[in-house]
Formats: structure tokens, C-alpha cells, sequence
């Protein structure tokens, strides 16, 4: 009787959220009240690899989680990481968000995470686990293609609309991996030692922006440890920043694994535990019950030692989340392959690739002439969606470089040899050089594919790569390339930065990263002029590793000790490093050619002081003097020269592209905040404001910078 009327008042509740799709705290405290403290605790686990148990007796959903963050991963078996074998989850590969964030167009963002959100939903998934927003902190973090660069500014506005846009479709982000997973050496246990200072100027931002502004309904914490715990339960980051000083009311899961004790996931603000080791000696029902937040948590929950109010703080937060998502009858059906979804992986993708170096226009290639094209390199052919970690997609189709130069180039006579090998045991290279090199000498023009891959080592979770260089012996078949054809372009495929030791031998250089789906298209797209390049580099390029910051410290700044490391760069990442110290990058961040020229020109500030609170309008003329159309962005960076206290030279606090046909002029404004000028003051602990004159730089990348203003703020 009880359970039928429990059920009852359930259905009548769920009835009214179909209608009013309003979720109130008195709603979910009514259905807190109908649940028993097992059912409460199951919640608080997972059941399988990538869902956690609802109360069927109430009709309570299960939750079903995938990776993230560029497509929606294949299915996985129940209680191991092998794949199932469907075959029906095929989906659309969307470039890695390295790609995404030098696109710097937030509303491609939002289309892109739109596409991933109806993906997500088609394949039933409540939960995606992404986007990424780890800082790139070294050029050797395996991770930092599923990142968005080195600037908490950038990540921040483009982490919103991705947001947004998946969160449209009744699917949950979750934003990952909080916080400071900056490397994966180590990752399980490094202990990181970084002041407040750098949390909360650079480590932190993107984070802020995800949660408060992209309202992002979950959030993954990170496998590492900071100041000595573990961030998957750490009662600073989640507990006080997190839930209190950002209000963030979704729900916390931990990392694969990432959980090490009860009572401290119990009290240090974890929700959902994933991937924790299992008891398989026991049924389907039980055997997640091994968990932190399984047995262990109820015994302590029963005895009265863990209060019951934290266990329904967790369920709480989890009904609400069930309520946005699955609860909510409301939401779309999502669709799959689809045209439009293509459409924006291969936008994205044109978008995204960068033009670093273009000598006498080598590009673009006019497809029209009957050319000979050598494309040397493994990369032309090999699949980039497949490896790489969690991240790791079944695509429905990908079109390598290979196929996307041909189709479009169907004029030209197109020769491919592979030249080097990533598979050790493959193969005499010798051999595979000769051919590159005889192909190349046939050929009018040789486009070299190559760069890093998703093998571990390379660009790929788990690990770190071990150097600045490309692998394989690239740099040595560049150069012999060159001497028999220096008619030479270089593409590389990375999500990384990579020393470029051959790289005034050579006449074009283009950063493609992990393209997805539409890889070969895109890529066509740009070296064709189908597309005039407007991406900008998200990192910089150091020309040695000892030139990065993380690096310039030494050991204890990177990797560490084994146990504990230093960000002894502290808030100087980056370009923050490089500008403030002069150590010039081989490209600069924010950098990217186009086939046009653009001239930025009247910059002004509507006022020249300013009160604390006021916002200023930058505004500044823009025009296309080349024969292209095209798009641009111009950068807007702040400093403070005369600072008493350790300052980055420039921080980006604004950007805007914009598309011109050649000859076109417009003028825009760019908004800033006085709050944009204040740094975190460690002696009061907050963000402070100091008066005074500051400058305002206006540019088209952070070491291009096409006029200073100044200005002063009371
Ligand atoms: C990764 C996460 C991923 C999870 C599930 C972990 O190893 O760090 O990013 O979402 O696995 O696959």
C-alpha cells in the first residue's frame, strides 16, 4: 500500500514537471522524504562503468554518462573497459577543442555544442563528460588537445556556449577535470603547490565561467592532488569555492578512479563516484556496493558518524540534476550523423586551422592546374579519432587528408608515400624515405602530413610526451624533403606545440590539429582558398622547451618530484611568460596568417578615466586592404607597466572576429570592465583594484600589436 502510494504521489509529480518543467526544492525534498538510506547511498555510485542506479520501486532513473568532449564515446561493456560492439553507436567526430578554442568564435561554440548535445541525447545519454578547460601549462601534457589553450580569458568565453548549447538538449556538461590536471605524469597522485594567486588568476577562471556563466548542471574532479588532497574530494576546491562561493548547486563527480576514502568524499563535497574498484566475486547489484560511497558510507551514515544531512545534500543534488535531464519531459529527441552536424564539425575545423607561415603565398594551391602533389607523411592517412584515451571516438566516417586533397584536387596528379612509420615495429625506414624522397623530386609541389598522433606518448591521455620534437625522425626527413624539392609546405596534425628546427627551409607552415570527422575536407577547404584561414594559435610555440615556463623552473616546476611539484612559474604562463620576459616565441599566442591583410587602425577609449565599475568601450576600424575576403580577430590585452607588484606585461580581456570582403572597413567596439584591470590581492584575499594608469594594447595577436592607449582609473 505504502509503496503503491509512494509511487502515486511520484507519477503526480512527475506529471507536473512535464508541464512546468520548474524545478523546486520543495519538489525535490518530496521525493528525498519517499527514499530509504540505501536507496539514498546507491545513488551517491556508480552501477556500471558510465551510469549510476536510480530506485526502480519509485520509477527514479538510472543516469548515463559518455565521454567527451569531442564526440559521443562508443558504447562500453557494464563492468570493464572493453567495447560492447554495438553497431549503432557510430557518431559524428567534432574537432578536438584545441581546434575549437583557435577558432576564438564563441558562437561557433555554441553550435558545435549544440551538434554534441543532440548526439548525446540521441544515444541516450544524460551526462557528457567534457569540455575540457585545463590550462595548458607545457607543450608536453599529453591532454592538452582536449583543452583550450593557455589563456583563462579564451577558455572562459569559449567554454560558455559549448555549454550552453549541449545543455539546450536536456543533457548535462560536465566540466572537467577540477582542477589542475595540467599534466598526466603522474596524474593519480602529484601534489601541486601553486599559489592563490595563479589558482584564481589562471588555473581557476575558465572554471568560474563554466559554472556561473554556462551554468553547467556537473563538474568532474581532477585525479591529481592540490596542497595535499585529492581534488576529486577536496574541501577547499569543492567544498568552499565550488558550492559556496560560487553557488554552484549540480552535481560533483569524481574522475575514474579518483576517489580514495569514504569520509573524505563523503565530507569533502564528491556526489557521484565513477569508476572506483569493484567486488566482481559478488552479483550485478552488489558488486559497486566495494565502493567509497558504497558500504562503507552507509555503515558511517547509520552509525550516526557521517551526518545524514550530508548524504542528502549529494541525493539532492543528484534528483535536480535527474530533473534538468532525463526527468524532463520537455527536452529534445537529439538526431545523429546528420548533415548539419557535419556542417559544423567541418566549419569548426576550417575555422580552427591556423596559417603559420606562408612565404610568397604558397598557399593557396589553385585546384584548376594540372599540378603533381606529393603528399609525404603518415598523418595524410591515419585516423586521428581513434586513440588518444577516453577521448577516443568510432566515427561514422573520417575523411583523412588523403581522401579530402584528393577529391578536392582532382586535377592535379596526387602521389602519397608515407616516409616514416609511428608503428615500431614496422617496416625498414630506409626504404620509406627513398620512396619519399624520389615521389617528392617528381613532384611541382610536396605537402608534408605530419606532426603528432594519438598513440600513447604523442597526444594522449595517461602520459606526457617525453619532448619538444616531432617524433619518428620528422625533422630529418623535412630536411632531406627540402633539399630534393624545397617547393614545401608543412602540415601538422597536433594538438601540441612542436619544435620547427627546419622551419626557414621550408616555404608554409599549417597547425590542423585533430580535425574529427571532416579532417581531409577541411584541411582542402584552406590549402584550396576555398577558405581564408582565420584561426589563432590558443598556446604559444616556444622554440626550446626551456623557454616555457613550467619548464624554465626546472624539475620541481615540471614534472615534479614524484610527489609534489611547484608551479614556481606562478601566474606567468604562456604568453604572460614570454611577453613579460622577452624570451621571443617561434609563434606567439593569439597568432594566425591570413590570405588577406588586414589593418586595424583609430583605436580610442570612450573615456580616459574611469571609476571602478565603469565599463569601457574600445572601439577601433577594421579593414580588409588585401584581395581576399576574410575574417579577423583583433585582441584586446591590458597591463599595467608601471606596477608595483609582479604583473604580466599583456592579458588578453577581449576579442572579436570579424568577416570582411576584400576592401570592406568597419568599425567595432570591444567592452571591457574596470574589474578586468584588478588582480588577486593574496594580502586580502580577493580581487583588488588599484588606481592609476594602465595601458590597453589592440592587435591582431599577442606579439603583433598595432597600437597602445593609455588610461587611467580613479
Ligand atoms: C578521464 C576522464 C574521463 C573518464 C571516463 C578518465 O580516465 O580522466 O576525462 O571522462 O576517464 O572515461
Amino acid at each position: 500500500m505504502i509503496n503503491k502510494l509512494n509511487l502515486l504521489i511520484f507519477y503526480i509529480f512527475i506529471c507536473n514537471l512535464s508541464f512546468s518543467q520548474e524545478i523546486s526544492d520543495a519538489k525535490i525534498d518530496s521525493i528525498l522524504s519517499l527514499l530509504t538510506l540505501e536507496e539514498k547511498v546507491s545513488m551517491c555510485h556508480a552501477q556500471s562503468q558510465f551510469s549510476s542506479p536510480g530506485v526502480p520501486r519509485l520509477g527514479i532513473p538510472e543516469l548515463w554518462m559518455s565521454d567527451g568532449p569531442h564526440g559521443i564515446r562508443a558504447e562500453i561493456n557494464w563492468s570493464n573497459w572493453d567495447y560492447s560492439g554495438w553497431t549503432n553507436d557510430y557518431i559524428t567526430a567534432f574537432p578536438a577543442l584545441t581546434c575549437l578554442a583557435a577558432t576564438f568564435n564563441p558562437s561557433l561554440s555554441n553550435h558545435y555544442g549544440i551538434s554534441i548535445g543532440e548526439e548525446a541525447r540521441y544515444r541516450k545519454k544524460d551526462i557528457l563528460l567534457g569540455p575540457g578547460v585545463n590550462i595548458y601549462r607545457t607543450p608536453l601534457n599529453g591532454r592538452n588537445f582536449e583543452y583550450m589553450g593557455e589563456d583563462p580569458y579564451l577558455a572562459s568565453r569559449m567554454v560558455v556556449p559549448y555549454i550552453k548549447g549541449v545543455q539546450m538538449n536536456g543533457v548535462a556538461a560536465c566540466v572537467k577535470h577540477f582542477a589542475l590536471n595540467n599534466q598526466e605524469l603522474w596524474r593519480n597522485h602529484i601534489n601541486v603547490q601553486v599559489s592563490d594567486r595563479a589558482l584564481y588568476e589562471i588555473y581557476l577562471p575558465a572554471f568560474k565561467a563554466a559554472i556561473k556563466l554556462g551554468k553547467s548542471w556537473s563538474i568532474m574532479g581532477s585525479y591529481n592532488q592540490f596542497r595535499g588532497q585529492h581534488c576529486s574530494h577536496h574541501d577547499f576546491l569543492l567544498n568552499r569555492i565550488l558550492k559556496t562561493d560560487w553557488s554552484f548547486d549540480g552535481v560533483v563527480i569524481s574522475d575514474w578512479g579518483g576517489t580514495h576514502d569514504t569520509r573524505e568524499a563523503a565530507l569533502n563535497g564528491l556526489d557521484i563516484e565513477m569508476g572506483s574498484p569493484i567486488d566482481t566475486m559478488r552479483s550485478t547489484r552488489h558488486a559497486f556496493d566495494a565502493n567509497f560511497l558504497g558500504s562503507s558510507f552507509l555503515e558511517m551514515v547509520k552509525s550516526g558518524e557521517i551526518d545524514e544531512r550530508i548524504l542528502d545534500d549529494k541525493v539532492r543534488r543528484i534528483l535536480r540534476l535527474m530533473m534538468r535531464t532525463i526527468l524532463n519531459s520537455a527536452r529534445p529527441l537529439g538526431r545523429i550523423n546528420n548533415t548539419e552536424h557535419s556542417y559544423v564539425a567541418r566549419q569548426v575545423a576550417t575555422e580552427g586551422i591556423v596559417l603559420l607561415k606562408n612565404k610568397s603565398n604558397f598557399f593557396p594551391l589553385n585546384p584548376e592546374k594540372k599540378l603533381t602533389i606529393a603528399l609525404i607523411g603518415e598523418n595524410a592517412i591515419k585516423s586521428m579519432t581513434t586513440g588518444g584515451g577516453s577521448s577516443e571516438l568510432k566515427a561514422n566516417y573520417e575523411v583523412s587528408p588523403l581522401e579530402g586533397i584528393k577529391k578536392r584536387f582532382n586535377n592535379a596528379s596526387i602521389i602519397f608515400s608515407k616516409g616514416y612509420t609511428s608503428d615500431s615495429s614496422d617496416q625498414d625506414v630506409k626504404s620509406l624515405i627513398k620512396d619519399a624522397l624520389e615521389k617528392a623530386s617528381q613532384a611541382d609541389i610536396v605537402l608534408f602530413i605530419g606532426g603528432l598522433n594519438k598513440n600513447r606518448g604523442q597526444d594522449c591521455e595517461a602520459e606526457d610526451r617525453k619532448e619538444l620534437k616531432l617524433p619518428y625522425n620528422q625533422d630529418y626527413l623535412i630536411d632531406e624533403l627540402q633539399k630534393v624539392n624545397p617547393n614545401i609546405g608543412v602540415l601538422l596534425v597536433s594538438g601540441n606545440a612542436v619544435s620547427m628546427p627546419w622551419l626557414s627551409k621550408v616555404k608554409a607552415v599549417l597547425q590542423t590539429w585533430y580535425l574529427g570527422s571532416e579532417a581531409g575536407n577541411a584541411i582542402a577547404d584552406i590549402i584550396s582558398g576555398d577558405s581564408n584561414p582565420s584561426g589563432k594559435l590558443p598556446f604559444s610555440f616556444p622554440v626550446k622547451l626551456s623557454d616555457n615556463s613550467a619548464h624554465f623552473f626546472g624539475e620541481l616546476s615540471y614534472p615534479g618530484d614524484g610527489e609534489t611539484q611547484y608551479y614556481k612559474d606562478d601566474i606567468l604562463v604562456g604568453y604572460r611568460w614570454h611577453d613579460t620576459n622577452n624570451i621571443k616565441p617561434l609563434f606567439s599566442f593569439g597568432y594566425g596568417l591570413s590570405y588577406t591583410t588586414f589593418k586595424i587602425s583609430d583605436i580610442k577609449s570612450d573615456k580616459k578615466v574611469y571609476s571602478d565599475g565603469d565599463s569601457l568601450s574600445i572601439t577601433y576600424k577594421l579593414k580588409n586592404i588585401g584581395i581576399n575576403d576574410g575574417s579577423e580577430v583583433v585582441q584586446v590585452y591590458i597591463g599595467k607597466s608601471d606596477s608595483k607588484i609582479i604583473r604580466a606585461l599583456k592579458e588578453l580581456k577581449g576579442f572579436k572576429k570579424t568577416y570582411l570582403s576584400s576592401g570592406k572597413e568597419t568599425t567595432e567596439i570591444i567592452t571591457l570592465n574596470t574589474s578586468d584591470f584588478s588582480f588577486y590581492d593574496e594580502s586580502i584575499s580577493n580581487w583588488n583594484l588599484l588606481a592609476g594608469r594602465y595601458e590597453v594594447y589592440v592587435g591582431n595577436s599577442s606579439d603583433n600589436i598595432s597600437e597602445v592607449i593609455s588610461i587611467n582609473i580613479k
